[in-house]
């Protein structure tokens, strides 16, 4: 694969996966903010960019991991995943998180006072998120279901790219949520004196931010362009 610093950091997830977890390692975020080139992004998190271009060529020859090839998948099909795999990850894992970071804000709060604003922050990313998929799953997928079936419609919304751009907006800001919730939580370590529940609240916490990080990738580093990509050639044609 060729990657150089002019390689847009999204386009180089989406088609390869495996780069995903190089750019974690050195913090640069590749689906709210992967529209940057690597430069760029090396730039901002003052990152080595040889060094970097070295790793990801690495992550992508490794034939022990597999890569999914999401971007070769009919968009129909793409939303049906999304919406079953992450959606309803999303929703059995607010109410599960929800009432640990109750009982361990309540627990340990005075002595651990950012568990307190970790909870605030998630009980208002639970309800901002069960928005966002409800108008996904609503409004989004269902348009973008029906134009690969039948062709493009005349949607209320006008061109898809109008709620695209209120979706990637919101997006953005889970993302940036969850940034301060990492930074509270320094990366998800529980600290010495944590007890059980403490723990697996962070690992759950962890994993569901892993989980919101692919979903959306997978939205607006793929589905999304496609889906405005494959508007426009239908309107054309
Ligand atoms: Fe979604
Ligand atoms: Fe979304």
């Amino acid at each position: 694969m060729n990657i150089t610093q002019e390689t847009i950091v999204g386009e180089l997830v989406a088609k390869d996966y495996r780069t995903a977890t190089v750019f974690k390692e050195h913090g640069i975020d590749f689906c709210c903010n992967g529209n940057r080139t690597i430069g760029e992004a090396c730039d901002k998190k003052h990152v080595e960019v040889d060094m970097l271009i070295e790793n990801l060529l690495h992550a992508s020859a490794d034939s022990g991991n597999t890569n999914i090839d999401y971007q070769s998948w009919p968009l129909d099909l793409l939303a049906d995943y999304i919406e079953k795999k992450h959606h309803r990850y999303v929703k059995s894992r607010i109410s599960e998180i929800t009432p640990f970071l109750q009982k361990v804000a309540r627990v340990h709060g005075e002595r651990h006072p950012e568990l307190l604003q970790v909870e605030y922050l998630f009980s208002a990313s639970a309800i901002e998120l069960t928005e966002h998929l409800k108008k996904e799953e609503q409004i989004l997928f269902p348009y973008i279901r029906k134009t690969v079936a039948e062709g493009p419609g005349r949607p209320a919304f006008g061109s898809v790219e109008n709620p695209i751009s209120v979706m990637m907006e919101e997006h953005s800001n889970e993302g940036e949520r969850f940034e301060k919730i990492a930074t509270l939580t320094n990366n998800y370590t529980p600290p010495e004196d944590a007890c059980n529940t403490y723990r697996v609240t962070f690992s759950l916490l962890k994993e569901f931010e892993e989980d919101l990080h692919l979903h959306i990738h997978l939205e607006n580093n793929i589905l999304f362009p496609k889906t405005i990509e494959m508007e426009k050639q239908l309107s054309l044609s």
